[in-house]
């Protein structure tokens, strides 16, 4: 059986050895170099591209990873050609599209999260911002910014610098203390179910220090989280599905819920219209389930059925980033590893006459496994340091965060 991965990243690297354990002959559109190590990649860029492709090599379905093309409905348009696809519609997936539209869903849905005032342009919140007299305060920009378009302002200054930056719509937010986590629901729409936690880590420094990136390491299980599953599920999770199915926006596929943990219960932070990256990459070499089951319980609407299985080991994934990211970086750096125990998931990586070259700012991560975090730790340490190329940027303290209140 045929299965095609859309996307090019670390995560569709992780989907693509998750589903070619199921043994099948897995493609990747349109993957990297370093994926190719392993899977057949094609240079499908475009959906048409995908769309002959799938016409002409009917593949039993299509995952799409990433949330450019979700946001651009590739889902719809091979779904209307009756190619089982993986993944929200284009009207689903303005929970990560819009933040203003998940915003004003969860307000009228009483979901926990920060408030906010959303506003048209920059000016408008220029002038709010202006009035104010607490912060630190958050500023989003509302679009897809790969993890990058949010700024936590300690001051009225930051906070103006942040917004010149900007040129969309702006949601000004409630500034959350608390610990962060993921949870992903792997949902048909109407039921769902809840994977591991994991928990990534956004900032580039060591102690959560410097600027968000798309993440740089995450880890699994998060046993800290477990008290508030049944919460999440309950006030999160359920009531979003059921305001997207009411409101004639069925979400299928897997939603990304980021939550912050406060004093007063679990918050949304963000949802995602996708698996996360680098989260993907530590959660699924836990999953004992086949993952062509979880994808065909989507395809056929029978996730309340799905039988869920995890590993009792821990995993730690760490991404290998290329100095400057998440600003401006050199790419065309040889990278030259040695086989590892860990597991390599590739994402910004080229190839040249001379072997494989950096090509993007999150280059590759590796994961460890072991008996619990602390083994998977060492693991993935031990082995990052025969990972070279020029300009390599790593954090040393992924897994280390004590999750207290
Ligand atoms: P987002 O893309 O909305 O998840 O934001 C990226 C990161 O910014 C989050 O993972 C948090 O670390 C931080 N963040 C976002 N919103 C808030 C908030 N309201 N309070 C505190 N931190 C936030
Ligand atoms: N790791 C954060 C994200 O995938 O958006």
């Amino acid at each position: 059986m045929k299965v095609l991965i859309i996307g090019s990243g670390g995560r569709e690297h992780a989907l693509a050895a998750a589903l070619a354990q199921d043994r099948h002959e897995v493609l990747v559109a349109p993957g990297n170099a370093g994926i190719a190590r392993e899977f057949d990649c094609l240079p499908l860029t475009s959906v048409s591209e995908v769309l002959s492709w799938c016409r002409k090599s009917h593949p039993a379905f299509v995952v799409i990873g990433p949330e450019q093309p979700l946001a651009e409905g590739w889902a719809d348009i091979l779904a209307e050609a009756g190619i089982p696809c993986v993944g929200p519609s284009q009207a689903a997936a303005r929970i990560e599209s819009s933040k203003i539209f998940a915003k004003d869903l969860m307000a009228r849905h009483h979901i926990p999260t920060a408030s906010c005032r959303c506003f048209p342009d920059t000016a408008a919140a220029r002038e709010y911002i202006l009035s104010l007299q607490k912060f630190p305060i958050v500023i989003k920009a509302d679009g897809l910014f790969a993890g990058k378009g949010v700024t936590i302002a300690t001051t009225e200054e930051e906070a103006l610098q942040a917004l010149s930056a900007l040129s969309a719509k702006i949601v000004v937010e409630e500034f959350l203390s608390g610990w962060e986590v993921s949870l992903f629901a792997i949902t048909d729409g109407e039921s769902f179910q809840t994977t591991l936690f994991a928990q990534d880590h956004k900032q580039l420094l060591d102690g959560d220090a410097g600027p968000n990136t798309g993440g740089m390491g995450a880890y699994c299980p998060v046993p800290e989280a477990e008290p508030y599953r049944k919460r999440i599920e309950d006030s999160v999770i359920a009531p979003i599905l059921k305001a997207m199915l009411d409101e004639g926006c069925p979400y299928r596929g897997f939603l990304y819920c980021g939550l912050m943990i406060t004093p007063q219960g679990p918050k949304v932070l963000e949802f995602n219209c996708r698996l996360g990256d680098p989260e993907t990459q530590a959660l699924l070499p836990l999953l004992e389930t086949p993952f062509t089951e979880v994808c065909e319980a989507i395809l056929e609407k029978r996730v309340k059925d799905l039988k869920l299985v995890w590993s009792h080991q821990s995993s730690v994934c760490v991404v290998l980033a290329s100095r400057g990211y998440p600003g401006k970086y050199q790419t065309g750096y040889p990278l030259t590893f040695q086989a590892s125990q860990c597991l390599t998931r590739f994402s910004g990586v080229t190839k040249t006459d001379a072997g494989l070259v950096t090509s993007g700012g999150r280059v590759m991560a590796l994961v460890g496994l072991g008996k619990d975090t602390d083994e998977a730790r060492r693991r993935v340490y031990r082995d990052i340091e025969a990972v070279e190329f020029e300009g390599k940027h790593y954090r040393r303290d992924i897994a280390l965060r004590k999750n207290v209140l």
